[in-house]
């Protein structure tokens, strides 16, 4: 029954070893230089290993066992791990690159882990205005990009593998992380922190487009949905979906659930629980904790297989 569930998640790369980020390709450099590094040295120890059981019944020379424990037991190792850990030094400046000053510090897209979705804040920039979406991340392609990364709730952990991470999102602290991707693609991510009965269905996509596509889908992200007067529309705030969810541009602004402007242009219904299709929508209106349990949002069954549709033809209808 679950595996259905989280095969959108699946869709689209999520694998630290196929980086598709600056971040993502320097710690797939490290992984690479640590498993030769550690696999010469495992070697070296298993040949001195069958060396030593071959001789054994020739007996060390005292001044030869010193010279062995001197350089193979000592000179040896620390020289390899001082020089691993040397490089590991090297590539952290560029976690948080603006601490050289002379890179300039990105506006930072505001992430908040809520058990079990993300609530995504764009900063104003370019003269587009902020806006606040959920569950789908976008980003431009060569720009570099910065996270301010809060909890709600519990402990959650923002990581994307293809592009580079992770980071604690810890409640009462704001964490920040940077990273450049440098493919366009889509992407995914997971939740990295146990957070709850859910945590296995909290993800989010990510996007990584061309400068163009990308301003463009901040415009209409900035823009809203165009009222169009359908029953949908008029029902969405009927039953009081309005209430928690916002769609600018036709209802008011409602911060608890996930904004749902423009929710038309998201891949996944309920943070990469199910395929963004109506009758994914319609089902989770009905009963979101048989998606995912301990969803806040409660049961919607009581409304009529009409108006549900009518209000997830509304949600994944274009705006
Ligand atoms: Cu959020 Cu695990």
């Amino acid at each position: 029954m679950a595996a259905p569930l989280v095969l959108p998640g699946c869709a689209g790369g999520q694998s630290a070893l196929d980086p598709a980020g600056r971040e993502a390709a320097e710690v797939y450099d490290l992984f690479v230089v640590m498993v030769i590094g550690g696999g010469v040295i495992w070697l070296a120890v298993i040949g001195l290993l069958v060396h030593a059981c071959r001789r054994r019944r020739r007996t060390w020379s005292e001044e030869g066992a010193g010279r062995l424990i001197a350089w193979g037991g000592v000179a040896f190792p620390v020289v390899a791990l001082f020089a691993l850990l040397a490089y590991a030094v090297w590539l952290m400046p560029s976690i948080r690159p603006w601490l050289d000053r002379s890179v300039p510090e990105p506006a930072m897209i505001d992430v908040t882990g809520e058990q079990f979705w993300w609530r995504i804040r764009y900063p104003a920039e370019d003269g587009m205005a902020a806006f606040e979406t959920a569950n789908e991340l976008r980003l431009p392609v060569g720009e570099r990009v910065a996270f301010s990364l809060r909890a709600a709730d519990v402990i959650h952990s923002f990581w994307i593998p293809s592009l580079g991470g992770k980071m604690d999102m810890i409640p009462g602290r704001t964490n920040v992380l940077s990273l450049l991707p440098t493919k366009t693609g889509v992407y995914q991510a997971p939740c990295a922190e146990f957070c709850g009965a859910s945590h296995a269905y909290m993800a989010f996509s990510v996007i990584v487009m061309d400068t163009k596509a990308y301003d463009d889908w901040r415009r209409r992200q900035a823009a809203g949905n165009r009222p169009g007067g359908s029953e949908g529309e008029r029902l969405f705030a009927h039953h009081g979906c309005a209430g928690c969810h916002s769609v600018r541009g036709v209802t008011p602004v409602a911060g608890l659930g996930p904004d749902l402007t423009r929710f038309s242009d998201r891949r996944t219904v309920g943070a990469g629980a199910l395929a963004n299709t109506p009758e994914n929508v319609a089902r989770f209106i009905r009963n979101p904790s048989a998606i995912k349990p301990g969803a806040t949002m409660p049961a919607f069954d009581m409304l009529s297989q009409g108006d549900i549709a009518a209000i997830a033809e509304f949600l994944t209808g274009r705006p």
